[in-house]
């Protein structure tokens, strides 16, 4: 297999997506999950930009040791001064310098010309290799370059020292077969092309930037410039997982990266998190649903087996397992196959005929049908089924003071009950709920959608609860978001309870 390499820049280009900015100790915790995820290198930052983006490559620079740590300029030296000052820490250093290339960045954003962009490229890279020995050069905006003038700029910095040049498609203009394309005359056409690693950095603008990267990587590119969940600047980044699975599916390709995969959706949970940014429902590798069927012909086929509607196994990411989501488009298979798990006996072909048509009149109007709706309408013994259940929840809360949770819970049949303070409602109630069952268990994940809107709209919570190294998840809905946030953390709960 042939090594690609990955260049995460989820704390760099990622953290420019708007609306997710990160704090350096935050950073400094992605930034050890990347290393446990076994990325080549962390694009820590920009350091000129902020003392917040300095602080941020100097402490990552300290606490991760591993993959190479690099530092973003522009072609200034003043720049180059200040990363290199701020990656004095780091055991693999590597900087990371650059300048617009298309006519667009030469004539309205530099107004200068053609020659003077190579003159100040190549003088930076002759300036970043005084302190570095691994130097990458970014050919801002490569997707809209000249192809000639592309591998002019190419040359002269392959040639002033850079170890690894970038080609960008910025804007995230280009067709796949187009960035390849470029990759391919660039691999033709520049002397000591192969004494580099090529570079490929894709934006999601078009919804291309995985297939654009790919195409790059089929051309000849050995390095990926990708984000995890693909956050960043706009529309995002390549995704990080999109890019590692499709190489590890397709083997034939004969080539691999070195990313530990089972991390992927933990490391894709901690992003989110941080970056106060959910991840889309299907999105691929990483996506709620990435790994749930709906359909009554698909459910069949993966109880059957699963590879049948399954080309990647859910553990292989760090999924937990396939999903089952029960909806109206559901069948018998499924149904019966969470009846089990309910422990209702299902050999009764009758008795299992007449919850299904219940199940579907029922599933016509409501999106998701949760394990509370199949015990209500296969009208079996409530108390025999779900072993935590809810028989009185109190909530107050004073604004900025907290708030105080009281709950009273049947637990396997018997009845518990707690208060406890927390710093707002839901926290308060979830505290009373671990003082009454006394688990060690975690959170990991916590959304809240609107079905509509409108105050009066009702709030469907995902709850992905750690324990025992399993994740456990929950759902429910309500037009009390506390409530339903409890109820989902105890739908979880009585998956191991
Ligand atoms: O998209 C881009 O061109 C960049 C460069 C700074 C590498 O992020
Ligand atoms: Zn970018």
């Amino acid at each position: 297999m042939e090594r690609v390499y990955i260049f995460d820049t989820t704390l760099r280009d990622g953290e420019q997506a708007a609306g997710c900015h990160l704090s350096t100790v935050e950073k400094i915790q992605i930034a050890g999950a990347l290393g446990r995820l076994g990325v080549d290198v962390i694009e820590a930052g920009f350091p000129v930009s902020s003392p917040g983006d300095f602080n941020s490559v100097v402490e990552i620079s300290k606490a991760v040791k591993g993959p190479v740590i690099c530092a973003l300029t522009r072609c200034l030296k003043s720049d180059i001064d200040v990363a290199v000052e701020a990656l004095r820490y780091a055991s693999e250093k590597r900087i990371h310098t650059g300048i617009g290339t298309s006519d667009y960045h030469i004539k309205y954003k530099f107004e200068t010309t053609r020659k003077e962009i190579l003159r100040r490229a190549v003088e930076s890279v002759r300036y970043a290799r005084r302190f570095v020995p691994d130097v990458e050069f970014y050919c801002e905006d490569a997707g809209r370059t000249d192809n000639q003038f592309l591998a002019e700029v190419v040359e002269a910095v392959i040639k002033a020292g850079a170890t690894v040049v970038n080609i960008p498609d910025t804007t995230g203009y280009c067709l796949p077969n187009e960035f390849g394309e470029k990759i391919a005359y660039l691999k033709g056409n520049v002397k000591g092309i192969d004494n580099v690693i090529l570079s490929v950095h894709c934006h999601n603008d078009l919804g291309m930037a995985t297939a654009c990267a790919f195409e790059g990587v089929r051309n000849g590119a050995r390095q990926v410039e990708c984000t995890v969940n693909g956050v960043g600047e706009r529309a995002g980044n390549t995704a990080m997982e999109e890019i590692c699975m499709i190489l590890k599916c397709h083997k034939n390709l004969g080539l691999d990266t070195g990313i530990v995969t089972r991390n992927i959706v933990k490391t894709s949970h901690l992003v989110s998190n941080l970056m106060n940014s959910p991840v889309q429902a299907n999105k691929a590798v990483v996506g709620r649903n990435a790994f749930s069927h709906s359909s009554g012909i698909h459910q069949d086929g993966v109880l059957k087996h699963k590879e049948t509607y399954e080309i990647i196994d859910p553990k292989d990411v760090g999924a937990d397992k396939s999903n089952i989501v029960l909806t109206a488009r559901s069948g018998r298979a499924a149904l019966k196959t969470r009846l089990k798990r309910l422990g209702v006996d299902v050999s009764d072909s009758k008795m299992v005929d007449s919850i299904y048509s219940k199940f579907l009149k029922l599933a016509d109007r409501q999106t998701y049908i949760t394990d509370d709706d199949i015990v209500a309408i296969s009208g079996i013994d409530h108390n025999a089924v779900m072993a935590v259940q809810i028989l009185e929840h109190k909530v107050s809360s004073a604004l900025g003071d907290g708030a105080v949770a009281y709950l009273k819970l049947s637990v396997k049949g018997s009845e518990k009950e707690a208060t406890a303070v927390g710093n707002g409602p839901v926290d308060a109630s979830i505290k009373a709920l671990k003082q009454i069952l006394g688990v060690d268990m975690t959170l990991q994940e916590f959304t809240i959608q609107s079905v509509d809107r409108g105050s009066d709209d009702i709030g469907k919570v995902y709850m992905q609860v750690l324990y025992n190294d399993g994740l456990y998840y929950g759902f429910s809905a309500s037009s009390d978001i506390v409530l339903a946030s409890l109820q989902a953390y105890i739908d979880a709960v009585n998956q191991f309870i």
